[in-house]
């Protein structure tokens, strides 16, 4: 009997190569990454076609404040606009959008789009889409742990009931499910601070593509690599 392909629930990307896509084509950088954002755009319809309930993409870390300023202007610049046209995607396409990591470093403006963005987005039942901006999974573990120590300190609680689903609902991905595939692309094979508590068990996907330049066809490579795998989080294969 064929086995039936398996979708992944939750795909975690990190989507790398827009600078270089821009260099490749004697562009400048923020070419690459307007392109990136279009690439984002068409991968939240092809995964919730495929089946994905739940999307997560790095579109900025703590450490890319240290790129040139000008760089960092354009990138905050074309975030905001994404996040203006993402409002009504959502609407569209019953979309529901989450923000991790730490926004309170983001311009003000932002913040508020952020937080509308959220809120009117909260209920709808369609792809869950999550943004990784201004995130770092160290900071995030950090964040999460003050604010865990905080809790405990004004409620009286104890330190010792802190096991790891307690201490998970203090990250910005509470109630988000952890990812089973993590795709990076452009041929770089590192984590860059992204999701460090939740990849614990996914499987990593690696491709040489240029983020601009990923498309469904990617995608499907993606999935049957993941359907080659053979999970086990710790345990043995049944046969
Ligand atoms: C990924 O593309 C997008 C961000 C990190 C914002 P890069 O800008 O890192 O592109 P490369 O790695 O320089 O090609
Ligand atoms: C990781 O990509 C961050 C994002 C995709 C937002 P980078 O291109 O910034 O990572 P490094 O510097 O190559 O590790
Ligand atoms: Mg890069």
């Amino acid at each position: 009997m064929e086995q039936e392909r398996k979708i992944p629930k939750h795909i975690a990307i990190i989507l790398d190569g827009n600078g270089r896509w821009a260099k490749k084509r004697g562009l400048p950088r923020n070419a690459g990454h307007v392109q990136g954002s279009r690439t984002v755009e068409k991968m939240c319809k092809e995964v919730y076609n495929a089946g994905v309930d739940y999307l997560t993409v790095y579109a900025f870390s703590t450490e890319n404040w240290s790129r040139p300023q000008s760089e960092v202007d354009a990138i905050m610049k074309l975030l905001s606009s994404y996040l203006k046209d993402c409002l009504k995607r959502s609407k569209k396409n019953n979309m529901s959008v989450k923000v991790l990591g730490d926004i309170s470093r983001l311009p003000t403006e932002m913040q508020e789009q952020i937080k509308e963005l959220e809120e009117v987005s909260k209920d709808f039942d369609g792809l869950h889409f999550q943004v990784a901006l201004n995130y770092g999974g160290r900071d995030e573990i950090i964040r999460g742990m003050h604010r865990a120590a905080l809790d405990r300190k004004e409620k009286g609680l104890s330190m010792e009931d802190i096991t790891e689903e307690e201490f998970s609902s203090y990250l910005d991905t509470k109630d988000i499910p952890d990812p089973d595939l993590l795709i990076r692309t452009s041929g770089e094979q590192r984590l860059s601070n992204y999701l460090l508590w939740q990849l614990a068990y996914a499987e990593f996907y690696f491709t040489d593509t240029l983020w601009p330049d990923f498309d469904k066809k990617e995608l499907e490579k993606a999935i049957d690599f993941y359907n080659g795998r053979d999970r086990r989080f710790g345990g043995i294969k049944e046969s």
